[in-house]
């Protein structure tokens, strides 16, 4: 194992109908002045937002809402988020829904502490906010473990660049399987699919093969892909939505990042393909996988040998990835580009700038060209 910190800030409550226990233990920490957080309207459909609605009036709170959190959020949308809590002095903001939600409030939280602007800090000064707006989340579809780090993903559209933020994590997070049960059957694969390809980027970091961290993303692995096959019998069944939401934070929360590196290749791909075409994220990724595990099979066979065994019960590595490719199509995930959903059409020209502009990591198996990045977008096509 190589050296590690590891402390836990963010308290969760984990259950069918914890909300209401969650929030009458939770709001009494916090100012009047919460700003209810969300996305689309889904959760007013659903209900859940009158729930929470009330559990707030009921501490005696006054709620400024904040609607319109947009998939993969963007730079515009956490000013205005950030301008409405300086503006309205909130004390406390709640998060309501999936990774774009919590991740916009995680910036909002940090944003409106600074008069600085938060991505010029980051990335032209190499300073990280240490302070924000104390926040929770409630989930409402689960897979990117959002809920449970202080590290967002944020779209910057004049920018053309999709990337990490540093924000202020939720000290606590409400993950209620039920809250799922109306997220639409290809979101909830999209979104398990993103915990799988999570727990197989840190799991093919470059780091030693003898660690007790690999053995547990294995776990999380093999967990994922049966939860997911259960749902492919019936999208409904709960046991399978909580087993997955528990993966979802477990893949995300650190505890299998520790003492090792990881790759995060194939996210870096996705990442600025969906700064390009504002793609579902999941989505993206099981179309990238497949591909680039291709290229890079030979430079971690035995890891590769490894997952092929304990995930998916194949006995090498080509027969690990073969099921890897069959299980996405299994769960009607795109496989090739065009299947995706996209604001413009994706060209060879849109993959050679998002080949020319997304990150190389150099944790992973092999460190990519540009060239071969070209390349395993291309055969995505
Ligand atoms: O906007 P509404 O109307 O709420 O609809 C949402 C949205 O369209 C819908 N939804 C949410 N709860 C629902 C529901 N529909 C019906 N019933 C419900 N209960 O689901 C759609 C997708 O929501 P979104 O939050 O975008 O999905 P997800 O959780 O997959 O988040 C994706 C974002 O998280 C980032 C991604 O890049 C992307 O921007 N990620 C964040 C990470 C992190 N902070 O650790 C790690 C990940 O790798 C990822 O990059
Ligand atoms: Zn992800």
């Amino acid at each position: 194992m190589n050296k590690f910190t590891f402390s836990y800030p963010t308290k969760v409550y984990f259950g069918e109908g914890v909300a209401a226990d969650a929030l009458r233990q939770e709001l009494p920490k916090v100012g009047k002045t919460v700003l209810l957080a969300y996305g689309g309207g889904s959760v007013k459909k659903s209900g859940v937002y009158d729930e929470l609605k009330e559990l707030l009036l009921a501490s005696n709170k006054e709620i400024v809402d904040f609607s319109g959190i947009m998939p993969n959020p963007t730079y515009t949308k956490v000013q205005e988020g950030a301008n409405l809590v300086k503006e309205r002095q909130v004390d406390f903001i709640l998060a309501v829904g999936g990774g774009s939600v919590v991740d916009c409030c995680k910036v909002i939280s940090a944003q409106a502490m600074t008069e600085e602007d938060i991505w010029s800090m980051e990335y032209e000064q190499g300073k990280f906010p240490t302070a924000g707006v104390p926040m929770g989340a409630v989930i409402t579809v689960s897979g990117t473990g959002a809920e449970m780090n202080a590290g967002a993903v944020i779209t910057y559209e004049e920018k053309l660049w999709k990337g990490p933020i540093v924000g202020i994590g939720a000290s606590f997070a409400v993950l209620d399987p039920a809250y799922t049960a109306t997220v639409p059957p290809l979101q909830v694969l999209s979104g398990a699919f993103d915990t799988l390809s999570h727990a197989m980027e840190t799991y093919f970091g470059s780091s030693d093969a003898d660690n007790v961290s690999d053995d547990v993303a294995l776990a999380i692995m093999r967990n994922t892909v049966t939860n997911m096959r259960r749902l492919l019998t019936n999208i409904h069944d709960m046991q399978a939505r909580s087993n997955l939401m528990w993966d979802s934070a477990m893949a995300e929360n650190g505890i299998l990042k520790v003492g090792r590196l990881t790759d995060f290749q194939a996210h870096q791909i996705e990442h600025q393909l969906g700064a390009y075409t504002d793609c579902n994220h999941g989505q993206g990724l099981a179309v990238i996988h497949p591909a680039y595990y291709r290229h890079i099979l030979k430079d971690a066979s035995e890891k590769f040998t490894r997952f092929a065994q304990e995930v998916f019960g194949k006995d090498t590595a080509e027969g690990g990835l073969n099921a890897l490719a069959a299980f996405i199509r299994d769960c009607g995930l795109p496989t090739k580009m065009e299947q995706l959903k996209s604001k413009v059409a994706i060209t060879p020209e849109i993959l050679r700038q998002v080949a020319d502009t997304c990150n190389i990591i150099k944790s992973g198996p092999r460190e990519l060209s540009r060239e071969e990045i070209y390349e395993i977008l291309c055969e995505c096509l």
